[in-house]
């Protein structure tokens, strides 16, 4: 029997599979902050196995605090907050969540764009707050989105599943990645590939769905959102640190951009004070997988990880360590 820890709650019955063969600490922080690395190190006395959530600093000092430690399996498809080099030298396990989460979260991105582009949450204040007096002509007039460029970072499962959206709405597709996607993926996106800087320059909404790591921190820089068109709206939903969130705020209060749909955040779960004091940004609380299906989903998928592992299997899914 082995004694699994996770850092949060999950949803009802996520982790009902593993209950009758192991131990099972949930733990439940009394306000949501992110945790340091020493409360992860209390946290996991005699854990065989950690369930861990993408605000936990999963680092080297915690599997030189615990050897006994040697699975980690994460909520996320995202793994920016594991040390996987320190993982791998310390024969510690990682998996992750990946697939899952691909609709739900490209679903948030086009919310977050729809939101932005139309101001629906200042529509629905002036709604609410009485000022709804008489049809207007120029009333709060958005940005229509057909005909219009789309451009995404990043064309993994997400940002595929976001340029489908996109042609379902008329719009064109062109995206970046490290190396350009193979013909048959592009295809099925009808995405065309470019430099980033040229993305920048054409696409009048740029959607963020890259990986966070030491190339794509700061991706989106002073100079990325200068070279972006004075119209374009930035869409976050992939992780905060690839913007650099204070020269967003700059670009923003400049009108070098019009707009942004955020998700995501540089210090999250902080948000830079200027970004807070614009008008056309959207924000939400790093919301991209949160369906019941797919938190559903992603806990059947630790599951399923856990116990291959715990079982000795030769190929666990979903390993990346
Ligand atoms: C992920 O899985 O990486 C998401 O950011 C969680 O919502």
């Amino acid at each position: 029997m082995a004694h699994i820890v996770a850092t949060r709650p999950l949803i009802e019955g996520g982790l009902s599979g593993l209950r009758d063969t192991h131990t099972v600490t949930v733990c439940d922080p009394p306000n949501g902050s992110a945790r340091s690395v020493d409360e992860l190190i209390a946290l996991t006395e005699g854990a065989d196995v950690l369930l861990s959530i993408l605000a936990d600093p999963v680092e080297a000092e915690l599997f030189e605090a615990r050897p006994r430690l040697n699975m980690v399996a994460q909520y996320a498809a995202g793994v920016d907050n594991i040390d996987l080099e320190a993982a791998e030298a310390h024969d510690v396990a990682v998996t992750h969540t990946p697939g899952v989460l691909t609709d739900a979260t490209a679903d948030l991105a086009w919310a977050l764009l729809l939101a932005v582009a139309r101001h629906v949450p200042a529509a629905d204040e002036y709604v609410r707050e009485g000022q709804f007096e008489r049809w207007e002509t120029t009333l709060m007039l958005g940005v229509g989105l057909a005909e219009k460029t789309m451009g995404i970072v990043g064309l993994g499962r997400i940002g595929r599943a976001v340029a489908r959206r996109a042609l379902g709405f008329g719009m064109d597709v062109v995206y970046h990645n490290r190396t350009p996607a193979n013909p048959t993926l592009e295809r099925q996106a009808s995405a065309q590939y470019l430099p980033l800087d040229n993305l920048l320059r054409t696409s009048d909404v740029v959607s963020l769905h890259c990986p966070h790591n030491a190339d794509s921190h700061h991706l989106i820089d002073a100079d990325a959102l200068a070279a972006m068109k004075p119209s374009a709206l930035l869409v976050n939903t992939a992780r905060g640190p690839v913007v650099d969130e204070a020269a967003l705020a700059e670009a923003l209060a400049d009108g070098e951009i019009a707009g942004a749909g955020l998700d995501v955040f540089e210090e999250e779960p902080d948000v830079h004070p200027r970004v807070l004091e614009q008008d056309r940004v959207v924000l939400s609380p790093h919301l991209g997988s949160a369906t019941a299906r797919a938190r559903m989903r992603m806990a059947r998928m630790c599951e399923t990880s856990i116990a291959a592992f715990l079982d000795g299997n030769d190929s666990v899914p979903h390993r990346l360590v």
